[in-house]
């Protein structure tokens, strides 16, 4: 009787070998990128205390309401899977004096790995997915906001994707933002609008979340809204307009979107969302803010700060689009072994030319398989040349070389041979 196939968790997706070459050449640029803007990285637990996500990305939101993995360990303590990475990076500021020794201290970091999240997957949206996170501590003026936008902008370049967009928008002020959450609520109720029971929760426990809700109905409801940027206090007014000022001069593309209000509580502020529209609903490829009351909210200092996180699923979506595969940098060279007589011979070659080339990839195809079959293997990795050894090879200390696509002679050459050819690829 055949056992039943035990199949992975919905929503957590295998990666598999050709699509881990477009995340370390997302990853390649992550690295280069945040060297050249001096972040320093941080590698953070993937398990935290529950407490801190519900006080930092708020009670009410769906992330913490519905969206959480959250257990029991065998302490009691109540532990979640982090859903994101700000509130860590915020607590591991805090707890190792990163921010805050007797005054306010700069600090730029980067973190990167999964996150979870329960929702319904589809298309670019998964339970467990993996971000790039950017964080700066301790920045408060316009400038940092630009920086930010701009370390978004570099990375595109970088991948060489284009047509991403910059969608753009000020939340304002913790009271600026209760104030206009006052004003939606007040807004529709004057309305004849009937909300459903989805809507009329997210109109009871988080009314901006309708503002950039996807239904028609509600969209249409809200057309007569005053605009959020009337509703702002002076200086977040004139703190957004700086901002848009600067990106115009620097020529950065925007759209002032007001359905940006970000789904985490914890935002003031600039907040802006890149979006490319290949990617159908799923089309927020990174998104973030400011988040200037974060740190004091989770224990710390009134430090402020600002970052963003980038989804990078839906980054290896839009590469693969463009691209359709993934250059493969190394160049893999197999060596096949025909020998009957001396199986451990072309180990300790392929281990003396993995030493001197640590750049190129040397695969040992399976020795106890025929020639033919060695070589049908070999052929998967589109190699330029083969080394071949069997035993008349071993006898006489050389090598056969067969090149692969040139319309050259398979040639016999000595290790030293052997070696220059390799020098020279
Ligand atoms: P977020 O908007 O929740 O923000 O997530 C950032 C990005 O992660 C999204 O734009 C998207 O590309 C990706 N993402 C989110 N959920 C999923 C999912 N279920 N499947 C695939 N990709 C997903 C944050 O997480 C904030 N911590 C960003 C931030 C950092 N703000 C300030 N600093």
């Amino acid at each position: 009787m055949s056992k039943k196939i035990i199949q992975s968790v919905k929503g957590f997706n295998d990666i598999l070998d050709n699509q881990v070459d477009f995340f370390r050449q997302i990853e390649k640029v992550i690295l280069s990128v945040t060297q050249q803007h001096n972040i320093s990285e941080i590698r953070l637990p993937i398990l935290e205390k529950s407490e801190l996500f519900n006080r930092s990305i708020g009670n009410e939101t769906e992330i913490v309401n519905k969206e959480m993995y959250t257990f029991q360990d065998k302490n009691g303590d109540y532990l979640s899977l982090r859903p994101e990475g700000t509130a860590s990076c915020v607590r591991c500021a805090i707890e190792h004096n990163l921010i805050y020794d007797r005054g306010i201290k700069k600090q730029k970091l980067w973190y990167y790995g999964p996150m979870f999240r329960h929702e319904n997957p589809q298309k670019g949206r998964y339970r467990q997915f993996h971000q790039l996170g950017i964080e700066y501590f301790g920045y408060s003026d316009s400038n940092s906001d630009i920086e930010i936008i701009m370390l978004g902008q570099r990375i595109w370049k970088n991948l060489e994707i284009e047509n991403i967009s910059l969608h753009i928008n000020s939340l304002g002020n913790d009271d600026d933002k209760k104030k206009y959450a006052k004003t939606i609520e007040t807004y529709i109720k004057k309305s004849s609008f009937n909300l459903d029971a989805k809507l009329k929760s997210t109109l009871e426990r988080n009314p901006m979340r309708l503002l950039d809700s996807k239904n028609e109905d509600i969209k249409d409801a809200l057309k007569g809204l005053p605009v959020l940027y009337e509703s702002l206090s002076k200086s977040s007014k004139s703190r957004i307009d700086l901002v848009l000022l600067k990106l115009d001069d620097l020529g950065i593309k925007y759209l002032i979107d007001n359905s940006i209000v970000r789904g985490l509580d914890y935002y003031n502020d600039t907040v802006f969302e890149w979006k490319h529209s290949s990617l159908g609903s799923q089309d927020a490829i990174c998104a973030g803010g400011r988040y200037d009351s974060l740190v004091n909210e989770i224990g710390g200092c009134d430090v402020p700060a600002i970052g963003f996180a980038l989804g990078v699923e839906r980054l290896v979506e839009l590469i693969k689009e463009k691209k359709g595969s993934c250059q493969v940098l190394n160049k893999c060279i197999p060596i096949i072994n025909v020998s009957v007589e001396d199986k451990s011979y072309c180990a300790a070659i392929s281990n003396e030319l993995r030493n001197k080339y640590p750049k190129i990839s040397f695969h040992n195809t399976d020795s106890s398989a025929s020639l033919s079959s060695q070589l049908k293997h070999a052929s998967k990795f589109n190699p330029s040349y083969l080394i071949i050894i069997g035993d008349e090879e071993i006898k006489n200390s050389s090598f056969l070389i067969k090149y692969v696509n040139k319309k050259t002679d398979d040639i016999t050459v000595s290790k030293q041979e052997l070696f220059k050819v390799m020098g020279s690829i």
